[in-house]
């Protein structure tokens, strides 16, 4: 039953609702394994066993919004904030680009400081420096215009993960100012402009149902998304929602497998999450169809003020510093980290 679900999949990249339900709760023991070895194999047959590598830079941690979920929202007045500087930025790309990444990735909370004009710029900065590197954005939620302006600029690629597609789950994890119909309508918008668009959920947020994975599914495959960003929620100390169980490592690598034969050809990281609730995370999602990891290229003395949930690994393999590090690790596996820019494959 569950066999013939997952061949399904892998032959028509869609199910139904109820199917796909089914899928996700039963896909256990060797039904599990088999899973994982079909997403393996529809990965090597796009990507082969290249992993890409994104350098990622956490260039802001203010955020003008309130998330139920993140460490970084608004109302934690615990958190210590800070900017890095253009200058600090462009430090971090020099130092990436030395250690073979040439993809960046700025990442950071909604932080009106930068605004468009400065980001435009420094991608523009960015670009310029390294032509031959593709950037990627993943600021929020902006207006058309401001997207247009980025990618006009030179911007490639942006993440912005829709967190649920349910509208009622995503008031429960939401304060009311945002929507997921907005959330929603900047990622058609990303893709209007011709972004690389990545889209992604948290697996095990409160209150989450396998219904509402399902409808995570069908909304990803109607997106078509070039990216999808998963991990497991991990409670952080500091929100409302500190004392909700953490999502699990077994279901979020159903999640990257089931996507992985729904959309064959997305790139699809094993998350620093991934990585923090196990210490193989990374590598298990890797043989469960994903393709992508993305160090973290931030200056050390902030790494630690990027807290988005409690424990976040900052420092070992996931660290730029030590991509000698991920490398053999990846190799381990079976797998080779490439200095590409490790675009969509057309
Ligand atoms: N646990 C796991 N992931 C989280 N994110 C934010 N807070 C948490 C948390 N507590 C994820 C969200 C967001 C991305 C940048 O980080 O999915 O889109």
């Amino acid at each position: 039953m569950i066999r013939e679900l997952i061949d399904r999949l892998e032959g028509q990249h869609i199910l139904t609702k109820e199917e796909f339900c089914t899928l996700i709760d039963g896909a256990g023991g060797e039904d599990r394994e088999y899973l994982f070895a079909r997403a393996r194999r529809q990965a090597q047959a796009v990507y082969g066993r290249a992993v890409f590598v994104r350098g990622l830079i956490e260039f802001t941690s203010f955020c003008k919004n309130n998330c139920y979920y993140c460490g970084i929202r608004r109302g934690n007045s615990q958190a210590s904030r800070y900017r890095l500087t253009e200058e600090e930025i462009m430090e971090c790309c020099r130092e990436g680009y030395a250690l073979g990444f040439r993809t960046f990735v700025l990442q950071g909370g909604e932080d009106p400081w930068y605004d468009d004009e400065k980001l435009a710029g420094l991608v523009r900065q960015i670009k310029g420096a390294y032509p031959d590197c593709a950037v990627t954005l993943s600021v929020g939620e902006k207006s058309y215009e401001t997207y247009k302006k980025w990618f006009d600029a030179g911007a490639d690629r942006y993440l912005l993960r829709h967190e649920t597609a349910n509208p009622e789950h995503y008031a429960r994890l939401h304060p009311e100012e945002m929507s997921s119909a907005h959330r929603k309508q900047c990622l058609r918008d990303l893709k209007a402009i011709g972004y690389q668009t990545g889209c992604g959920i948290m697996v095990g947020s409160p209150w989450q149902t396998t219904e509402h994975l399902a409808e995570d599914m069908i909304f990803m495959h109607d997106l078509n998304p070039e990216m999808v960003g998963i991990g497991p929620f991990i409670p952080h100390s500091q929100t409302p929602f500190k004392d909700k169980p953490p999502g699990t490592l077994e279901r979020t690598l159903i999640l990257l497998a089931v996507v992985r034969l729904m959309l064959p050809r997305v790139l699809l990281p094993a998350t620093t999450a991934l990585g923090t609730i196990h210490p193989t995370g990374r590598e298990q999602g890797i043989l469960a169809g994903a393709n992508v990891v993305m160090p973290n290229l931030s200056p050390l003395s902030v790494r630690k003020k990027y807290m988005l949930y409690d424990n976040k690994i900052s420092t070992g393999a996931e660290a730029a510093s030590n991509i000698a590090e991920l490398r053999r690790r990846m190799e381990a596996v079976g797998y080779e980290v490439v200095a590409a820019r490790g675009d969509y494959a057309v």
